[in-house]
């Protein structure tokens, strides 16, 4: 964070400064979790479904905030706004603009956001201190928050850009103008609040529209959707691809999966070619390498250093693909992060590569947001598992009431021999899955994040012969 004095605050938010002196110096991190509240900080203090912000302002500053950022009066120190978002992003775009040297890169998608942020992140912290937020923070409110911990020292953002409808990624890229724009693939996640892909797409391309003529759109060859942002922009377009035919700059060839689902490709750029071996899981991790591959080589890293680099990279953020083998051979895959049409196929389609030599277990809950396609939806979902590899998964575990169209689905597929079980909850899929299991079995867990399965993959992941 640049140091802010309390009337700079003031002056750059519109706010009016409460209970302070002028002088006092922000100069730790801005944050809305009064529990990470450090010396110097900043609390920006919002109002949520359970708890209200401005209840801890005195703790806040009692553990070391120099301020409170609230929308109505506390008895500490503050800085009074009418918007805690729009002060947010007043005070992130003014650190970038006094940050001009920094290079701004924006990714978006709808899925592999995060997965592809890490990746990015840890090629271009070779180049130069970089910022990247930690896990998903992708809103009006985490998007900020990640942009003011730049300081004189950084050189890179790499910044996660998340939209719930037309406009977000737009005024996400006003905050913090991106001259390299990612745009990963279209898809159904939070579909039914846009109102279907082609709204997903106009909205995801707006990421495309805000970068600059000297700026560079880093698009998915793959995604006709996105392929097609090409013609919203004014920047240079650079494509990838995983498509064994391409005439995509950036590209991944002879693609195989380990027994554990890890990637392994020849990285094509126009300055040669370079093996790749991911230690992330699942084919669909091939692009979001791809992506991060072309953002680093733009940023002027060569591409043995890139190479190296997606070949050390490692998980950064949770229950994406976490593969756990047991000590009784049952392996679990910990996917319970989120979950939308296209990531529950990329993860079944991890699920039938680990399980070539046992049997394969889903346990799903509901993808949520989908809106009038739900039903239909799940009960894809459901058939594309009862026909995956040779006989489909062996079992199909559908958790809560909203999960249950993934069982007619399943039940569409006569030749289908496995098993379709409804469990109400978490700890009654556990206990459909105890007389099942057997060794050399995978069992994938994966839910939208409301269903909150995390849970359920950690019991399984601690059971047995520990
Ligand atoms: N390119 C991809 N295609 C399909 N699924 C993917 C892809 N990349 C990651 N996934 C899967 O999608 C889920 C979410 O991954 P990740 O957290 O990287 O995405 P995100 O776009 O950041 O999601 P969110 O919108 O929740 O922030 C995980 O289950 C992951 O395995
Ligand atoms: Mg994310």
């Amino acid at each position: 964070m640049i140091p802010l004095s309390l009337a700079q605050i003031a002056r750059v938010t519109g706010g009016q400064l409460c209970h302070g002196d002028p002088d006092a110096v922000v100069s730790g991190e801005v944050v809305i979790d009064s529990r990470r509240v450090g010396p110097g900080g900043l609390f920006a203090a919002v109002a949520g479904e359970r708890s209200d912000g401005h209840d801890f302002a005195a703790a806040a500053v009692a553990a070391g905030a120099t301020a409170v950022l609230a929308t109505r009066p506390v008895t500490v120190p503050s800085v009074l706004v009418a918007d805690v978002p729009a002060a947010l992003a007043a005070l992130a775009r003014s650190v970038v603009d006094a940050l001009p040297a920094v290079r701004i890169a924006g990714i978006t998608g709808s899925s592999g956001k995060t997965s592809t942020k890490d990746l990015a992140a840890q090629l271009v912290e070779r180049l130069g201190p970089t910022i990247a937020p930690a896990g998903s923070y992708n809103n009006e409110f985490g998007h900020p928050l990640t942009v003011l911990r730049a300081d004189a020292a950084t050189r890179y953002l790499v910044l996660e850009l998340s939209a719930r409808g037309i406009g977000h990624i737009a005024y996400l890229c006003r905050v913090a103008p991106p001259r390299y724009g990612v745009v990963l693939n279209v898809g159904h996640a939070h579909a039914g609040e846009f109102g279907g892909l082609d709204q997903v797409a106009r909205a995801k391309g707006e990421l495309a529209e805000a970068l600059p003529a000297d700026g560079v759109a880093i698009l998915n060859a793959d995604d006709p959707r996105v392929l097609a942002m090409a013609g919203r922009t004014e920047a240079r377009i650079v494509t990838f691809s995983s498509a064994p035919v391409s005439d995509a700059p950036v590209r991944a060839v002879d693609i195989r999966l380990d027994d554990l689902g890890r990637p392994g490709f020849t990285l094509l750029t126009p300055e040669g070619a370079a093996p790749v071996t991911l230690r992330l899981h699942g084919a669909h991790n091939v692009p979001n390498a791809l992506a991060a591959a072309a953002l680093a080589r733009e940023l002027g890293m060569d591409l043995d250093g890139i190479a190296d680099g997606l070949g050390a990279a490692v998980a950064r953020s949770r229950w994406r693909m976490e593969v756990h083998q047991r000590p009784d051979g049952v392996t679990v895959i910990n996917d319970a992060y989120n979950a939308n049409p296209e990531s529950v196929r990329a993860a079944i389609d991890a699920l039938a590569h680990l399980a070539q030599g046992g049997r394969a277990f889903a346990i799903l809950g509901h993808m949520a947001e989908l809106g009038g396609t739900s039903r239909a939806s799940h009960e894809d979902i459901g058939e594309y598992a009862a026909r995956i590899g040779d006989s489909g998964l062996a079992g199909l575990i559908a958790v809560g009431e909203e999960a249950a169209p993934l069982l007619d689905g399943a039940r569409r597929v006569r030749s289908w021999t496995g098993e379709a079980l409804a469990a109400p909850d978490g700890a009654a899929a556990l206990e459909l899955l105890a007389n099942r299991l057997k060794p050399s079995d995978v069992v994938l867990v994966k839910a939208s994040r409301a269903a909150h399965l995390e849970g359920v993959a950690a019991a399984l992941e601690g059971e047995a012969g520990q």
